[in-house]
């Protein structure tokens, strides 16, 4: 079995963020040029998927539109003969049907959202990519994770090892430390408090998932929050199947979080040697006020 198609989920509020995502999508706020949704899409194209599965909500058009021709401004682009911005602009258009919207009507949490895929899905295995989950590597995260599945088969979960007093942030492993890299699960908790929290491996925004867990899903069990967690059904999914979780090689940024949204910025623009040669005096003044000031 191969992995070709991806699943985003992009309804959620992303009340964080409020009031930059009232009309605009969380996944549509930029880390210096480019939205964070066009960064987890080249990550999957670049691991090889081939049909892109948006599960969308209310105010989300501008999703769509990012992926899709603007006549009026390639015309203007031609016109001021900006090549380089076109080119840009025209790879963001898919081949026609190969980037499909789905909607999640009412915002249930991230399993809910998944199963709203399990038509367009079908009965293949599929990665799971959250964009507010910024990664940088060398080899996309996503293509890392599809090497392990085109050798295991079994589903995987992406992880990190996370401060343990931070672990009622995220879905924990019931997993040994991993060894070159991967670890076998033996359970999986949504949101443990500290001293309940079997180990600090927390699940990250990339998933690899086999089809059976559209079934599980479809209990449309509530868990942590009220919200129908994908952790849950995972942690179902165990009594019949084996789970690995896999510690990517890279850097993340949690670009849910307003912190590390800031931080994306700034490690992304320091990439850019014009900007890097801009902002270092700057930051330096800063923290020069900072060590000042305390
Ligand atoms: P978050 O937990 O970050 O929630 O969702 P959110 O609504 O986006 O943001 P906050 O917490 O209110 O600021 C993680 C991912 O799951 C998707 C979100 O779009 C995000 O990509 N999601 C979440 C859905 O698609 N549907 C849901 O019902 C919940």
């Amino acid at each position: 079995m191969k992995v070709s198609k991806a699943v985003f989920p992009v309804a959620g509020l992303g009340t964080r963020f409020l009031p930059a995502t009232k009309a605009v999508p969380k996944e549509m706020l930029p880390v210096v040029d480019k939205p964070l949704i066009q960064y987890a899409v080249e990550e999957a194209l670049y691991a090889g998927i081939k049909e892109i599965v948006f599960v969308t909500g209310s105010s989300k058009q501008a999703i769509e539109d990012h992926f899709d021709h603007f006549c009026e401004l390639e015309q203007t682009l031609i016109a001021r003969s900006k090549e380089a911005l076109l080119k840009g602009i025209a790879l963001l258009v898919p081949e026609s049907g190969t980037f499909i919207y789905t909607r999640q009507n009412e915002p249930l949490g991230l399993g809910h959202a998944i199963w709203c895929a399990r038509h367009i899905v079908g009965n293949e295995p599929f990665a799971v990519l959250l964009a507010d989950d910024l990664m940088k590597s060398k080899k996309p995260v996503l293509g890392q994770m599809i090497e392990q599945f085109d050798k295991l088969q079994s589903s995987i979960v992406c992880v990190e090892e996370v401060d343990p007093m931070a672990t009622a942030s995220y879905g924990i492993l019931d997993a040994d430390p991993p060894k070159d890299r991967l670890t076998k699960v033996r359970g999986l908790v949504e949101k443990p408090k500290p001293e309940k929290a079997p180990s600090n491996l927390a699940i990250i925004g990339r998933y690899i998932l086999t089809p059976e867990i559209f079934s599980i899903l479809e209990l449309k069990e509530t868990g942590a929050g009220g919200e129908i967690q994908i952790t849950d059904a995972m942690a179902r999914l165990l009594a019949q199947q084996s789970i690995y979780g896999y510690r990517y090689e890279g850097q993340r940024f949690d670009c849910g979080t307003k912190v590390g949204f800031q931080m994306a910025n700034l490690s992304y623009a320091f990439d850019r040697p014009d900007m890097r040669e801009r902002l270092m005096p700057f930051l330096r003044q800063m923290l020069k006020v900072c060590a000042i000031e305390n």
